[in-house]
């Protein structure tokens, strides 16, 4: 028998680096696409022809009409699971889904919880996204999270979710939850979304040989719980080694796509050493339609950061990168990529504190500029200087760039 080696879609700097896109592109010779952490705090563009699809939740691979899986590691609000589900019918496709039973439920106190927090830390709030998140996944760790399996089990969920509207009541003070009246709002939904639990781990283990699996990674390297800007992450392992834990199969050997903006960008808080708060920071944004595809805010916007990378690669293990938004630099005079970083007059490499990453500075490289279509899809036709800028970051990183996107539509690509 044939084996295949999976491939894993990994953002390689804080989220939003084209996952969506590369995932659909990648799906049309798939088998199954996965979803394996975080939740709807992912927005996950897909264009073809004028249509955009906006994902949070479902797997990239619904669009091109894939069987997809969503894993335990992912944390599912099933209002929004369902109302995107709905969306994606309406729309003329057909929605083929497991979901494992083991994901944990994002409940109305996990979205209270969040977005109390956040404002009540001030000028040091995070940034998160406020859709629960954080404290789903703490409930996880606490041993104490409701998941769908309990939610099957009608007596189970009221019991669970007794014990924990009570102790939200009396640990937060916005908390005036209701067992009853949340059991009642969620109780129409286990048929509806009952039908798609399975055993997503062992779907995935009895094809790993023989089917095309992708797993798509949501959030970036650098919003990594562990090995990200901590406290300025999200709450869940992104790097590639996490889809081991977060599916539950054995550690094998993977295609590891890096997805790495031509640029780079952030949302929320926490230190970004080649942010631009300027007129070029502001052009990026605009050109690039740079504000969230889950809470509309604006999005950071800075150069390329080879330092970042350099360390994404170390913790992801890059087989190839998917290079994207290209054509945003297109028309700049003269476009800069971080090298290195200084401290102190000391060159320094990740990782870093945080409070060392927020004094680092940049010491950049100038590349000319350069001006290409979009809908250019001929490595060879490129200019020159995109080509040189292209093939530095090649060498820097030691990893082939594969992939070149040149605009949001699925056609606006480059594969080498
Ligand atoms: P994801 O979270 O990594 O899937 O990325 P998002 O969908 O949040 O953000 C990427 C945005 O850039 C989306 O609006 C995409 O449609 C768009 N996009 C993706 N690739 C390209 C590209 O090569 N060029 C341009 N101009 N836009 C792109
Ligand atoms: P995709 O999959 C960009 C950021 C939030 C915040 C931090 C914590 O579309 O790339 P959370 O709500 O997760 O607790 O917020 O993480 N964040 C993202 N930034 N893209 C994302 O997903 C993100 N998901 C979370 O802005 O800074
Ligand atoms: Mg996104």
């Amino acid at each position: 028998m044939n084996t295949v080696t999976p491939t894993i879609i990994i953002g390689s700097q804080w989220g939003d680096e084209g996952k969506g896109k590369i995932t659909d592109l990648l799906s049309n010779d798939a088998d199954l696409i996965v979803r394996f952490q975080g939740g709807n705090n992912a927005g996950h563009t897909i264009v073809v022809g004028e249509e955009v699809f906006k994902l949070h939740l479902l797997p990239s691979g619904v669009v091109m009409g894939k069987k997809n899986c969503i894993a335990s590691g992912v944390v599912i609000d099933p209002f929004v699971l369902l109302e995107e589900i709905e969306k994606i019918e309406n729309r003329g496709i057909n929605i083929d889904l497991t979901i494992d039973p083991y994901c944990h439920m994002i409940l109305p106190y996990h979205k209270e919880i969040d977005q109390s927090s956040e404002s009540k830390l001030g000028n040091k709030k995070i940034g998160t996204t406020g859709k629960g998140i954080g404290p789903c996944y703490a409930d996880k760790i606490n041993r104490t999270g409701i998941r769908f399996v309990d939610f099957l089990d009608r007596d189970q969920f009221k019991n669970l979710l007794e014990i924990n509207v009570e102790k939200k009541n009396s640990q937060y003070e916005n908390c005036f939850f209701s067992a009853k009246d949340i059991f009642e709002k969620y109780l129409p939904l286990i048929p509806k979304l009952g039908k798609y639990l399975g055993d997503v781990s062992g779907i995935v283990y009895k094809n790993l040989k023989s089917k095309k699996i992708i797993f798509e990674g949501a959030q970036g390297t650098m919003l990594d719980i562990s090995h990200g800007t901590y406290p300025f992450v999200t709450s869940s392992n992104t790097i590639s080694g996490g889809v081991f834990t977060n599916v539950g199969f054995p550690p094998m050997n993977l295609n590891t796509v890096g997805i790495v903006k031509a640029y780079t960008t952030r949302v929320g808080s926490g230190p970004f050493p080649t942010e631009l708060n300027d007129e070029m920071g502001e052009q990026i944004r605009k050109v690039g339609h740079e504000f969230g595809t889950t809470t509309g805010r604006p999005r950071r916007c800075g150069w390329l950061d080879l330092e970042l990378l350099k360390y994404a690669n170390r913790l992801n293990g890059f087989k190839q990168i998917a290079l994207t938004k290209l054509d945003v630099l297109s028309g700049i005079e003269k476009i800069k990529v971080a090298t290195s970083y200084k401290l102190n007059e000391k060159l320094m490499g990740y990782p870093l504190t945080v409070s060392q990453l927020e004094s680092v500075s940049p010491v950049y490289k100038e590349f000319p500029g350069f001006e290409f279509d979009q809908d250019i899809s001929d490595y060879n036709k490129l200019p020159k200087e995109a080509k040189e800028y292209i093939e530095f970051i090649e060498d820097q990183l030691n990893v082939p760039v594969k992939i070149v996107s040149t605009g949001p539509k699925r056609q606006q690509t480059i594969v080498r």
